[in-house]
């Protein structure tokens, strides 16, 4: 049998506790996952489009069922490049659903072949965002229960390289 593939897309500025969640129930589902990283999203980034790439190397460095690529460009184009036809995006709360519902049926409609699946992060990572991980960070806060230990390395280097 083929392997069951989906690509999870996102800005990951930077990738959270809550990202990690949603690849982990993710894996029950697929036998792989690809974490693509976006170069253009609609977000002024703090970390740059490399930077967040090389971010989830690391990240995922240990998992050989996970690999991290980095996209331009459509995303359904991107999808239809590496022949996968499922992308995977991640459900916190109610709030989240109404902009992915569109991006869902918008997606759906450049590329029909392509659906979208959703999985919810487990209840207690369900509340955290990038944004306010970069806010805490900027401000000196102690991010470490919200990050991967890689994302808090990477946050000193871009401060101290200042
Ligand atoms: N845990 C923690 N945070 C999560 C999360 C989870 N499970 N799921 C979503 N988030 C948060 C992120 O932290 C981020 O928070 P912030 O806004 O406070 O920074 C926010 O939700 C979403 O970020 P992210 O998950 O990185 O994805 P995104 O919404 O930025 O991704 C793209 C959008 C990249 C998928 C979309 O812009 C895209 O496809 N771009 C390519 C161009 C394209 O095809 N456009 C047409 C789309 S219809």
């Amino acid at each position: 049998m083929s392997e069951r593939k989906a690509i999870y897309p996102g800005t990951f500025d930077p990738i959270t506790l809550g990202h990690m969640s949603v690849v982990k129930r993710a894996l029950i589902v697929f036998d792989k996952i690809i974490v693509a990283v976006a170069k253009d999203s609609h977000k002024n980034t703090f970390f740059t489009y490399d930077e967040r790439y090389k971010i989830l190397k690391e990240v995922f460095n240990e998992n050989p069922r996970v690999e991290v690529m980095q996209f331009e460009g459509l995303l359904v184009e991107f999808a239809k490049k590496i022949g996968v036809n499922v992308i995977l995006r991640g459900l916190r709360t109610v709030s989240d659903f109404e902009f992915e519902f569109q991006m869902a049926l918008t997606n759906r409609k450049i590329d029909s072949s392509i659906e979208t699946v959703f999985i919810m992060a487990e209840d207690h990572v369900s509340y955290f965002s990038s944004s306010l991980v970069r806010e805490i960070a900027k401000l000196g806060g102690d991010i470490s229960s919200l990050v991967p230990p890689q994302v808090i390395r990477w946050f000193k280097k871009k401060t101290e390289g200042k």
